[in-house]
């Protein structure tokens, strides 16, 4: 179930329908002559991983003579598909693509790129405009630069066409006259024809002015599915359009509540808002406030964007009620950039019934401020309306950016970066395990779950090289969205550090200021300091007054620290589960950057095992332990869309809380694993001595066999009770991999057993475990067990312990069922917290936990 609701979209089986002007399924190029989806480069057709399928772009090129096709260098595991990112047309000169479309209709134009190398043209290199007709889509773009501003590997631009009267739409390409071999590049190309989904909107704040959006080119900036998943484009409602989740765009602590509507309300459109303008998936999910008046009294729902200065915004909010039905029971005033956009909004009276949907449309002009240009939603209840709940609701929000006089859109390209060597300059990479690593974390619920089917939101943690880190003004600039906006050139040291937490993790984290930290550990007490790790310090602490934490304090020295800071925060803050460490908020202020966790009251499980004050662990609370480390890496192997690596696993980042649950920590090294065609992922060998898995080691590729192999280490060492190295024993002793090996295949592992629980092993058990834990050690990776069934194993030899009267019974089960799939994920189901975005009792838990004084 778990999977189910990670994946998101998998769930969203909301039919679409077919709308007469362009065909709703993915396969629009097949069915409508009015819609054309390229895979620029290639000689045949292809089909993505969508099953859409993408024709050859030639014979839409006016002349191909100036350009050259051909297909990427590497591939970057987070592309969603191959197809059509690994190919690539590359134009020398001007050069046009023309396309035959009707006269009568809009088209969305969608430009895929891939900034990478294709072939001798490295697209770091490139920088060009795009034009069509009058209007300048992009210019001096460099899909290199604006991919590394967004920490995206890919970038999709959408634009929205009127109607062109000549019938024929030309697509030009033009490398920038300013650089010297410069080229233009484009891997995808898709033109969707449209229904007129824009119409003339009121400008915020001026009763009377109105913008002609139906005669305007239109650039989508974003386009959220509030309070619902992913919504790929085979979902949409006949556009393709991609919808994501709305909650990494939250700004501060406040996040309000996740609905969906109960399946007996159908969302039925009225007349005038055709089904084509969202899909009933955006509708039937939604974000209110809480159940708590007075906390929704006194806090905005606030949403916020990066945009680009000098140009007009329509933004458009979907709503549709389907919790009450009357007037004015939630009334609540609509805000854009402080400015009123609607002070009494009331969807009931919009629409008159429960599941009817409504959109409304606000125009804003943007302008060059100081520092970064944002752009602010805001809902607020509107008290002085009396409603009988103060709450907001809001289900989809679209963006769009409106051409300026001169038909452009283009805007400047992001502020480049400097990048550190990440990767080679990585200190930790050899550094042998550090005893006195106490790294002392957490256990609460973290809400929202930003979707993980999120292709976008997924991978920001991912590539290395796009960290932005230059010395001091580190500038972590960045923000979610393949749209995505192009300016960020005006941010500066502060402020973009504090825009980067909102973007990234500000969705589902607390933010602190530094004062409450400095209040919290007694100014950085060294008398409160639990552990120190590559990353820096670890104080115990407290917040809000009492509430126990784990502060993480970041070495601000250490660009390994910045970079590892980034990868916690962007992975924990979209993974939620009772076995690993959540996050419950950060703070970036004067260079600080500082992670909060929950205080773990039993340490690591290293602290546990060897040389400890600590009584010894029974082993059947070893066994506990190791079963819920088990499920919590088995979570991060397969309960995302990408697999997830933790790298580092390792007996000091199994932490434990007051209750001896086990919590895996530390995902400061942990990376996204393959996908697509790919097995593996080639990078520098990281991780710790003694648990460092040997193929890795050798061939520099990761798996999550790999994690594996680490955790078959782990096992060894709870069931010896002594680290995995320890320099002082003989020689073939010193690693307890190699040792125990050797004992188990002399047959006499039992003599290496910690003296504690030897007595207490029930001997199958014992067998069962020592089994598992010696596959895990495998060799070759291909020949250790999944997470998954490492889990079963050790689930099977806890039974074998609790139950030592029935073990034929739980045998004959485990020959029933024990490999198959469903059992598996079955395992997942009991006793976890949902995370299903949509959970509204978790998020009010949620809600209140970030929100323990009610803001
Ligand atoms: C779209 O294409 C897929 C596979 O290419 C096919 O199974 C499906 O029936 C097609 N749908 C339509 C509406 O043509
Ligand atoms: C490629 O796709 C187009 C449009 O879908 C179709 O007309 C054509 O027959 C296909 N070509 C091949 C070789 O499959
Ligand atoms: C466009 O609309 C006009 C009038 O409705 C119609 O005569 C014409 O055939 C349409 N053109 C196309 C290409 O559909
Ligand atoms: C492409 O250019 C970038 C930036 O100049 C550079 O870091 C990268 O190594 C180049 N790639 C190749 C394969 O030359
Ligand atoms: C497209 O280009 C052709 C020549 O290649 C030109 O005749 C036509 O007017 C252009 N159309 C538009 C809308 O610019
Ligand atoms: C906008 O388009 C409409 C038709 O869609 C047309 O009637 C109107 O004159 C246009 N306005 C401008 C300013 O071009
Ligand atoms: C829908 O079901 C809920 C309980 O699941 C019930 O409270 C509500 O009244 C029902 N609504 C309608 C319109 O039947
Ligand atoms: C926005 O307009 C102002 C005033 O015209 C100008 O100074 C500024 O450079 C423009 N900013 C951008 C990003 O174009
Ligand atoms: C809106 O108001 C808040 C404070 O209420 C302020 O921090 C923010 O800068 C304002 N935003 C704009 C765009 O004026
Ligand atoms: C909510 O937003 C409005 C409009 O920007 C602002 O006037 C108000 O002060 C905000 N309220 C809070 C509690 O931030
Ligand atoms: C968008 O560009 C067109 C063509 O240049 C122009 O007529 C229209 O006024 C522009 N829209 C705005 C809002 O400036
Ligand atoms: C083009 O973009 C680059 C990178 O953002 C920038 O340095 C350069 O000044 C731009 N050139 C022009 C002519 O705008």
């Amino acid at each position: 179930m778990i999977f189910n609701t990670l994946l998101g979209f998998s769930l969203i089986f909301f039919a679409f329908t077919i709308i007469p002007v362009s065909s709703s399924s993915s396969n629009s190029s097949v069915s409508n002559p009015d819609s054309f989806v390229l895979s620029c480069g290639v000689s045949s057709n292809a089909t993505d991983a969508d099953g859409r399928n993408w024709i050859p772009d030639s014979k839409y090129l006016i002349s191909s003579d100036n350009s050259v096709t051909a297909t990427a260098q590497s591939q970057d595991p987070s592309l969603p598909s191959t197809v059509p990112y690994m190919n690539a047309r590359i134009f020398k000169s001007e050069a046009t693509y023309k396309f035959s479309v009707s006269p009568n209709n809009s088209h969305w134009i969608r430009l895929h790129f891939y900034p990478s190398c294709f072939s001798t043209y490295n697209s770091s290199a490139a920088y060009f405009s795009v034009t069509t007709g009058d209007f300048t889509l992009v210019s001096n773009f460099s899909a290199f630069i604006t991919a590394q501003a967004l920490t995206q590997a890919y970038i999709i631009r959408e634009f929205s066409l009127p109607p062109i009267q000549s019938g024929t739409l030309n697509l030009t390409f033009t490398p920038s006259s300013a650089y010297d071999g410069t080229f233009a590049f484009v891997n995808g190309i898709e033109i969707i024809s449209m229904p007129e989904i824009f119409q003339s909107t009121p400008m915020v704040g001026f009763s009377d002015q109105f913008i002609e959006a139906e005669n305007s080119t239109v650039q989508t900036m974003y386009r959220l599915n509030v309070g619902g998943q992913y919504i790929p484009a085979n979902n949409d409602s006949g556009l393709s359009r991609t919808w994501y989740d709305d909650s990494p765009y939250i700004f501060g602590a406040a996040f309000g509540v996740t609905s969906e509507a109960d399946k007996n309300v159908t969302i039925s459109y009225p007349t005038d808002v055709p089904n084509y303008i969202a899909p009933t998936s955006v509708y039937s999910t939604a974000r209110t406030m809480g159940p708590n008046k007075d906390i929704n009294k006194n806090y905005n729902l606030t949403w916020l964007f990066r945009v680009d200065a000098n140009f007009t915004y329509l933004v458009r909010f979907h709503f549709c009620e389907f919790q009450l039905s009357k007037i004015n029971q939630r009334v609540f005033g609509i805000f854009i950039n402080n400015q009123t956009a609607f002070a009494t909004a009331d969807v009931i009276a919009w629409t008159k019934a429960k599941g009817v949907p409504v959109y409304k449309d606000y125009a804003l002009y943007v302008s060059e401020k100081s520092g970064d240009v944002e752009l602010w939603v805001a809902l607020q209840p509107a008290v002085s309306a009396k409603p009988e709940f103060y709450d907001a609701i809001l289900n989809g929000l679209e963006i769009f950016k409106i051409n300026d006089t001169r038909g452009n859109l283009a805007g400047p390209n992001p502020m480049p970066a400097s990048l550190p060597q990440a990767e080679s300059q990585h200190k930790r990479s050899f550094a042998p395990s550090k005893p006195n690593n106490h790294g002392t974390i957490i256990g609460s619920i973290i809400g929202g779950l930003a979707g993980f089917g999120i292709v976008v939101g997924l991978l920001l943690f991912f590539k290395h090289r796009k960290m932005i880190a230059n010395g001091e003004k580190s500038s972590l600039a960045g923000w979610l969205s393949v749209y995505g906006s192009s300016s960020s050139s005006a941010i500066s040291g502060k402020s973009s550090m504090s825009s980067h937490l909102s973007t990234f993790g500000g969705g589902l984290c607390r933010h602190f200021s530094l004062a409450e930290i400095k209040l919290g550990t007694n100014n950085f007490n060294e008398s409160q300091v639990i552990g120190v790790g590559g990353f820096g310090k670890v104080y115990k602490g407290t917040i809000d007054g009492r509430t126990k934490v784990a502060i993480k304090r970041a070495n601000p020295s250490s660009e390994q620290g910045l970079h590892e800071f980034q990868t916690e925060i962007d992975l924990l803050s979209k993974l939620r589960h009772r076995h690993l460490v959540s996050l419950i908020g950060a703070c970036e202020e004067n260079e600080e950057m500082i992670l909060v966790y929950d205080y773990m009251a039993n340490g690591t499980l290293r602290e546990h095992l060897h040389k400890t004050d600590n009584p010894p662990l029974s082993w059947k609370q070893r066994l506990d332990i190791c079963v819920g480390a088990a499920r919590g890496l088995h979570y991060l192997h397969t309960g995302a869309k990408h697999t997830i690596i933790h790298r580092d696993v390792k007996t000091t980042n199994i932490l434990l809380d007051e209750k001896l649950v086990a919590k895996v920590s530390d995902f400061g090294l942990s990376k996204t694993g393959p996908s697509l065609n790919q097995t593996h992922v080639s990078t520098m060998v990281k991780g710790s001595f003694g648990y460092l898995d040997p193929e890795y080691f050798r061939r520099q590729q990761l798996t999550e066999k790999s994690d594996v192999y680490s955790f078959g280490v782990v096992l060894l060492e709870v069931l010896c009770g002594r680290p995995a190295l320890n320099p002082s024993l003989p020689k073939e002793q010193v690693s307890l991999a190699d040792w125990a090996l050797h004992c188990y295949r002399r047959g006499i592992l039992e003599d290496i057993i910690d003296p504690h629980i030897k007595e207490e092993i029930n001997p199958e058990c014992l067998m069962n475990f020592a089994d598992t834990a010696v596959k895990c050690l495998s060799d070759q990776g291909i020949d250790r067990p999944s997470m998954g069934a490492v889990l079963q194993n050790l689930e099977f030899a806890l039974q074998l312990q609790s139950n030592p009267d029935g073990p034929k019974l739980v045998a004959e089960q485990k020959a029933n069922d024990a490999y198959t799939h469903a059992t598996l994920l079955g395992i997942e189901e009991e006793g976890e917290p949902s995370v299903e975005s949509g959970d509204q009792s978790a998020n009010a838990v949620f809600s209140q936990l970030v929100n323990p004084q009610g803001r």
